[in-house]
């Protein structure tokens, strides 16, 4: 017998900026970007539980204290798009480390934001997806998607790249949390967002067309490594175990380095026995979309969901 409530268990995946350059602020606040995000199997789990009824509250409980909750928001925002009421219970698992550039809090809201219609049963549009996650913080719209794909603008105009092995890689979180809004201001301070800002594009678009292995950069790495030297070095013993790309993810401070076999990825562990490391693989959109809707089944009955962008092929 059911008790009328609908529940879910859902990952909410972490991601890496495989290369990310900012250029110069834009009237509206953001900088405009280029990057390439990726999916990786780091991951939180949301526990979602929805009972229809006349009146809403929202309640959510995490394993560890998130000061902005992203995820009450994200719920509120969609129960209001999808014009539902009702009792929404989460409960958050944290395995992605906080102010790190992995995409935690923004993949959780993500999470919220497909999982919420499909228990409501009034499954929406990506494009409106999409303007939800936006208006919650630039990564959100990448985690409706998932795998690799090009973001450009705030990095939330997102175009679909074709799907990449799951290689293994080795992310290397110091205890060390920057502010992204901060880090942003710093590269201003530099002088670092306004320089020829047409070669970096070219340069980017050389890079994302050459395949995205060789070459890249993060231009946060500038502030970051000035202010944290550890992170350099760091960086520095990645490289020399054969990882490549290595190199900070979004804002910093976490670090991350793809090898080529289970082997590398192995001895890179053990020989950061002393820092915060987890060994992951990189995941696919296919493997994205089928981990969601594995989970998401039993609420619906074809696999339409999640929806997919109208670039992916
Ligand atoms: O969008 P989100 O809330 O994640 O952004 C946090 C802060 O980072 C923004 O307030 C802005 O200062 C900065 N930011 C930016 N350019 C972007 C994304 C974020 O300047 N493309």
């Amino acid at each position: 017998m059911s008790d009328g409530w609908r529940r879910a268990r859902v990952p909410a995946f972490a991601k890496l900026n495989l290369s990310l350059r900012v250029l110069p602020l834009r009237p509206d606040g953001y900088h405009e970007l280029r990057t390439v995000f990726q999916t990786i199997s780091l991951a939180d789990t949301l526990d979602i539980a929805f009972l229809p009824g006349r009146k809403t509250s929202v309640q959510v409980e995490s394993n560890v204290e998130i000061a902005d909750n992203i995820v009450s928001r994200a719920a509120r925002l969609c129960l209001k798009a999808l014009r539902a009421h009702g009792r929404l219970e989460l409960r958050l698992e944290k395995k992605i480390p906080l102010g790190a550039g992995l995409g935690g809090g923004s993949s959780d809201a993500a999470a919220v934001l497909l999982s919420l219609p499909v228990l409501v049963g009034r499954p929406i549009s990506l494009d409106s997806l999409i303007g939800m996650g936006a208006d919650l913080g630039s990564d959100v719209p990448f985690f409706l998607l998932g795998g690799a794909a090009l973001g450009v603008g705030r990095g939330t105009e997102l175009y679909p790249l074709p799907d990449v092995k799951p290689l293994p890689a080795l992310v290397v979180a110091p205890d060390i949390h920057i502010s992204t809004a901060e880090a942003y201001r710093a590269l201003d301070r530099l002088g670092l967002t306004t320089e020829e800002p047409q070669n970096k594009i070219n340069r980017f678009q050389s890079w994302a067309w050459g395949g995205v292995w060789d070459g890249g950069g993060n231009d946060f790495e500038a502030v970051a490594f000035p202010q944290f030297p550890r992170l350099k070095v760091l960086k520095g013993r990645l490289q020399k175990l054969g990882a490549k790309p290595a190199r900070m993810t979004g804002s910093g401070s976490a670090l991350f380095g793809i090898f080529r076999t289970r082997d590398e990825l192995t001895r890179a562990t053990q020989s950061f026995r002393e820092e915060n490391v987890y060994p992951i693989s990189l995941v696919s959109r296919v493997r994205y979309r089928s981990a969601w809707w594995r989970r998401l089944q039993a609420h619906i009955d074809d696999k339409l969901w999640p929806p997919q962008s109208r670039y992916a092929r």
